[in-house]
């Protein structure tokens, strides 16, 4: 979602601001902008569509300073328009600012202001903060900081916002509530993002602005503030814990073929420390003091979003098998607004790759004020969801630049395998059980790397079906959410309408859908429920459908009904979930690929979705 890059310093921020753009272009936006303040003298340019466009005017136009503002926006109040770009200005033209999140009281504040003689050029809810703070700045005679202090105390909302004003230059304010910040500092500049990737070229020291922070960045340095009372808050740096070739592309044509091929590695970065082979169980560090009350939970939910709700609802299958502890799976976005049943014997597992979802993050505060115990499951080091549970365990998989997220969905998957072998061993799970269980995990790596080796056949599944528009994907057990998460995929990427269902549950209804163009994608390991699914190929294939297989075994029946296999390593029955949605991801995108379709920055879609 909208994205936010800020610069102070002595160096030209025109560059900076462009590279930081281009960094956040994988959170997913529909137009972009930058103001620089060079000399008490203030421009922006702004533009809808690809930061390339907006490049090209940047580059055709002699805007310099050193002090600036860059945002990616993704439409929330207003169509994607130039002219709902941001930056946005007061009507003086000499503030300008960048906003991530909703102000929510924006209507009324905007009448206030319009009774005040302000005109508004935009439709946006940001546009009404910058006049807010204009207002109070040139009537109170306050700093430009305080000014900008007392107008969020007058807002209702989400925010994360970076500011200028051209009357008090050499200043940069930013702030946050709701919308994540990061500042980085480097030798006599600053800079401030949404994320630390349009940062880790300039410099690895942060520090991640909490909740209610606003920081002002001046020629004596920085001074971070809480909004509502004004104290001073003393922070100290972190490092990045990321590379720069981790976020960028290599060989690879695209950022999600570079994230499904990792995945042999970052399994193991997941695994590694807490793995342990030999004894059948794990170790996990970030829970340990928490073991009693995550296993006498009177129930556990796990919330979370899209993909990550597809491993949460693996993780339900695992946890329940092996730990024999109840588990519920809540979409975020329902369980905030339902009233579940949550107290102090509770558990809450949120999962969430960047750790930033809005939803998400929701759900587990008001679990908090019901008293149960929080637990994330966040990829992102630092990030809010990450900071706000009471424990949690890190996925390490490393940042995730495509917006269709891969490498991170395995990586909580593992978690959730963890998790499972941990408390399984606690419920009766024998040594040698585990241990089994346990290597095959960690033999997860070479099964990766035997799938990359050999593509061909999905490739051609891709050719021959690139042109339909509807496929189905249909599993039994753990291999139900591997359904809705290949299905997912599917369509986040390639814009075909496909859907995910339990085998047995097409009857009742999707097999209206079958006929000699519907391709159906079927899981069918050789385990418990293999006759079952068995049985479902055979309903399809009686109404013409395209059978496309995914198994760890090739027998007889099965290469006489399928039109396609997909081979998956054999392996332990409970992995081959994991091993047949990497498959599942490459289908998706070379389906994708071959449609012309922009893989890692799919039409409509945010990486981070920080508004409910
Ligand atoms: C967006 C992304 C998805 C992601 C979901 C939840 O929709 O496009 O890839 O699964 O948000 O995000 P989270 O960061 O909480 O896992």
């Amino acid at each position: 979602m909208c994205g936010i890059v800020g610069y102070f310093g002595k160096q030209d921020a025109v560059p900076i601001l462009m590279n930081g753009l281009k960094r956040l272009e994988y959170r997913g936006y529909d137009s972009a902008g930058i103001a620089v303040l060079n000399s008490g003298e203030s421009h922006s340019i702004k533009k809808s569509g690809k930061v390339s466009e907006l490049k090209k005017l940047v580059d055709d136009s002699p805007l310099k300073g050193t002090i600036g503002i860059g945002h990616t926006r993704w439409a929330t109040h207003g169509a994607p328009t130039d002219i709902n770009s941001h930056p946005h200005w007061d009507q003086t033209g000499k503030i300008a600012i960048i906003h991530n999140g909703i102000i929510e009281n924006y209507s009324v504040l905007k009448s206030v202001l319009e009774n005040k003689g302000y005109t508004f050029k935009s439709e946006t809810d940001t546009e009404v903060l910058v006049q807010l703070i204009s207002d109070i700045y040139y009537a109170d005679g306050l700093d430009f900081s305080q000014a900008v202090q007392v107008a969020l105390n007058q807002v209702i909302g989400a925010y994360g916002i970076v500011t200028f004003c051209s009357d008090d230059p050499d200043k940069l304010v930013a702030a946050r509530l709701g919308s994540p910040l990061v500042m980085g500092i480097g030798e006599n500049e600053y800079f401030i993002a949404s994320d630390a990737s349009p940062i880790v070229d300039h410099t690895r020291n942060v520090i991640y602005l909490d909740e209610g922070e606003m920081v002002t960045i001046s020629n004596d340095g920085h001074e971070i503030r809480s909004i509502s009372d004004n104290t001073i808050i003393n922070k100290t740096a972190t490092e990045i814990e990321f590379s720069i070739e981790e976020i960028e592309k290599g060989e690879f044509p695209h950022f999600m073929l570079k994230e499904i091929h990792e995945q042999s590695k970052t399994i193991i970065d997941t695994l590694r420390g807490r793995l342990l082979i030999d004894e059948g169980t794990a170790f996990l560090g970030g829970v340990r003091d928490y073991i009693d009350r995550i296993q006498n939970a009177n129930r556990i939910y796990i919330t979370a979003c899209g993909t990550s709700w597809h491993a949460g609802l693996m993780g339900k299958y695992l946890l329940e098998e092996f730990a024999g502890i109840p588990v519920h799976v809540e979409y975020a976005s329902e369980f905030r607004y339902r009233t579940p049943i949550i107290d102090s014997q509770t558990v809450i597992i949120a999962i969430s790759q960047s750790g930033e979802t809005a939803d998400t993050l929701s759900a587990i505060r008001m679990a908090k004020e019901h008293g149960a115990l929080t637990v994330g499951i966040c990829n992102v080091v630092g990030s809010t969801i990450a900071r706000e549970t009471d424990c949690g365990i890190y996925t390490h998989a490393g940042p995730e630049i495509g917006v269709a997220s891969t490498k991170a969905f395995t990586a909580q998957v593992t978690i959730l395998y963890l998790l499972a072998l941990y408390f399984g061993r606690r419920n009766g799970m024998s040594q040698s059980e585990g241990t089994k269980l346990a290597q095959a995990l960690w033999n997860l790596d070479t099964q990766i790397e035997k799938i990359m080796g050999n593509t061909d056949e999905i490739e051609s599944i891709a050719w021959e079906t690139m042109h339909t528009e509807n496929f189905l994907y249909l599993g039994r057990g753990m291999n139900f959410p591997v359904a809705l998460e290949g299905a997912l995929k599917l369509k986040e990427i390639s814009y075909i309408h496909a859907e995910g269902y339990p085998a047995a549950e097409m009857k009742h209804g999707p097999i209206a859908l079958i006929d000699e163009k519907m391709p159906v994608v079927f899981l069918a390991p050789h385990d418990r429920t293999f006759d079952k699914v068995f049985s479902n190929i055979q309903e399809v294939k009686a109404r013409k459908g395209i059978i496309i297989t995914v198994t760890d075994k090739r027998t007889k029946d099965l290469i006489k009904i399928s039109d396609y296999i997909i081979d998956v390593p054999s392996t332990h029955p409970r992995i081959f979930p994991i091993l047949a949605s990497i498959q599942l991801q490459l289908l998706a995108y070379h389906l994708a690929v071959l449609r012309g379709c922009d893989v890692d920055r799919p039409r409509n879609l945010a990486k981070s979705v920080t508004v409910e």
